[in-house]
């Protein structure tokens, strides 16, 4: 059974209370539920892990090398500022996808720029919460 890593960073825990006319209103552990629900659907095992902090995702996507067949991840605002996540990011050997909620593009111009977007295999945007689930049926494709 293929193992995926699900990555959510910075503020991404106040889902459902943060900004719902930009991030819709599902909470965090509504998505891990849907991703879970989907993940027994396409007979992948998954680990649904947010963290607020910079070098704990960096420590969590080092330990994920040896783990996992794939890595999705919201990196959130990091996404747009962190050099140290792209270059965490580099080490895996392995299909990564970049899921935002919102469509980064098309908000402010500081979130027009990705640091992980040239290692992502996809970026899957502006779907809200069913851009995790898209990105599980696209690893499917891929993992195959
Ligand atoms: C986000 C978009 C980022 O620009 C923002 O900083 C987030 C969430 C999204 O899922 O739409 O925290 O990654």
């Amino acid at each position: 059974m293929k193992k995926i890593l699900i990555l959510n960073g910075p503020n991404l825990n106040m889902l459902g209370k943060r900004e719902p006319e930009i991030y819709g209103t599902h909470t965090l552990k509504d998505i891990e539920i849907l991703c879970h629900n989907k993940s027994r659907e396409l007979n992948f095992e998954i680990d649904f892990k947010q963290s607020n902090h910079e070098g704990q995702i960096i420590d969590l996507i080092q330990m994920s090398m040896d783990k996992y067949d794939a890595l999705i991840i919201n990196a959130a605002a990091f996404t747009h500022t962190s050099i140290a996540i792209h270059d965490a990011l580099k080490l895996l050997d392995f299909p990564i996808i970049e899921v935002h909620l919102s469509n980064p593009k098309k908000r402010e111009e500081f979130r027009h720029f990705s640091y992980i977007e040239s290692i992502a295999e996809t970026v899957i945007s502006g779907e809200g919460a069913n851009g995790y689930l898209l990105a599980l049926e696209k690893l499917q494709k891929l993992l195959q």
